[in-house]
């Protein structure tokens, strides 16, 4: 016994473990997904897609816009990301899901999101606002549920910061980086496991198991702004796992980064679509701020959906990868009218009345 350990001993110290462990070259990787946070001898492979693509050893080989460290980075095939996005479809429905969402709160009127959706032209039945207690800010977390007969889709809409306190919480949570593991897979910022876990215990999933039974053939749309937008790319993994028969959409306005890169994985497999609507000038969806590529961190999702300032119709961009350097950095000044309006909508959430949308 002693005479083995003693040779493993010898081995180890002539010959540096890093000859035991296989060694990858990162040259020999011949696309993103295979290349990307590779280690090969100790150091990151990243795929440099400056030109034709190539998988380098060091940041120094590559401009840092176009080197990929992460997986879920990697860029897109940007027909097939395109064709999935529907303009008109947020423009003139979602943004009327979000706008009855945030509407669920004791400081609005009864009734103000019917209010809203009833600027919708489709035949829908809101099901249920829900207004929850929430510990962690001492203030609440809201949601809807509601079915659209037309679109034949049911919606979970999820509201977004209303109150000061709760501002400040998730400046704090973001600031310490806190992340806490997602019981479906990967860690979310510490704040939304908080709502999530809040949210599941006012009774979602009876609420969503009661229509999605009458409604067997309809999919799930997953939305909100801000919190809400985080929120809903919480849940819309939630239920793709609850009902892996059936399509779950996600779109996400001016939503914080919720996810480590395996729950973006996660979502990547289980979530059809998830669109990220971004305006230039929006500081709030580069929170929590990414200080490392190596630090285990939020990081974005997804299809980012990404407007000028003006929002005009069909001036959207849409990136070819989820965090781009040309994308969501923008313009180098922010504006916290970027995050408030979007698609000509007033999405300040204090103390909303009725829609009173469009004037
Ligand atoms: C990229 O690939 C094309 C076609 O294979 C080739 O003609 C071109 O020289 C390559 N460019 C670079 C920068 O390697
Ligand atoms: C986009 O959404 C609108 C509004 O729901 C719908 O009328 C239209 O058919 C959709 N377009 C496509 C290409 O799916
Ligand atoms: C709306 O859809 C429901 C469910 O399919 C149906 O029962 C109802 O008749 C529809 N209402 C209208 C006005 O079309
Ligand atoms: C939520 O908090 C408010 C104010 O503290 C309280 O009046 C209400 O009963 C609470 N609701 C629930 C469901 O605990």
């Amino acid at each position: 016994m002693l005479y083995q350990n003693l040779i493993i001993l010898v081995l180890v110290f002539c010959f540096p473990p890093t000859i035991f462990a296989e060694n990858l070259e990162c040259s020999q990787f011949s696309n993103c997904e295979g290349c990307a946070g590779q280690i090969d001898n100790s150091m990151k492979c990243r795929w440099c897609f400056d030109g034709n693509g190539t998988c380098v050893p060091s940041m120094y080989m590559c401009d840092p816009k176009y080197s990929v460290v992460h997986r879920v980075n990697c860029p897109l095939n940007i027909q097939e990301a395109s064709s999935g996005f529907n303009e008109t479809l947020n423009r003139e429905v979602i943004l009327y899901y979000i706008h009855a969402a945030n509407r669920v709160a004791s400081t609005s009127p009864v009734g103000a999101p019917m209010s809203c959706l009833l600027n919708l032209r489709d035949n829908f039945t809101l099901i249920r606002e829900v207004e929850v207690n929430e510990t962690m800010d001492s203030w609440s977390l809201g949601y809807i549920i509601l079915v659209n007969h037309d679109l034949k889709h049911i919606v979970a809409g999820f509201r977004s910061t209303n109150h000061w306190r709760q501002l400040l919480m998730q400046y704090f949570v973001f600031m310490l980086n806190w992340l806490e593991p997602f019981p479906l897979g990967g860690k979310i910022v510490g704040y939304y496991l908080n709502s999530y876990n809040t949210i599941l215990n006012s009774g979602f999933d009876v609420f969503i198991n009661q229509v999605a039974t009458k409604y067997p053939n309809y999919d799930f749309i997953s939305c909100g702004h801000s919190l809400g937008g985080s929120l809903a790319t919480v849940f819309s993994l939630h239920l793709a796992r609850m009902y892996p028969d059936r399509n779950v959409d996600l779109y996400s306005w001016s939503g914080p980064r919720a996810g480590d890169e395996t729950f973006v994985e996660l979502l990547n497999q289980h979530v059809r679509k998830h669109y990220r609507v971004v305006r230039d000038g929006d500081l709030i969806p580069d929170m929590p701020l990414r200080v490392s590529e190596i630090l285990p961190q939020a990081i974005h999702n997804g299809i980012e959906i990404f407007y000028p300032s003006h929002m005009a119709i069909g001036s959207y961009k849409v990136c070819d990868q989820a965090e781009s350097q040309f994308c969501m950095k923008g313009s180098w000044w922010k504006s916290p009218f970027a995050h408030i309006y979007i698609f000509d909508g007033d999405f300040m959430n204090y103390n909303l009345d009725y829609c009173d949308y469009p004037k």
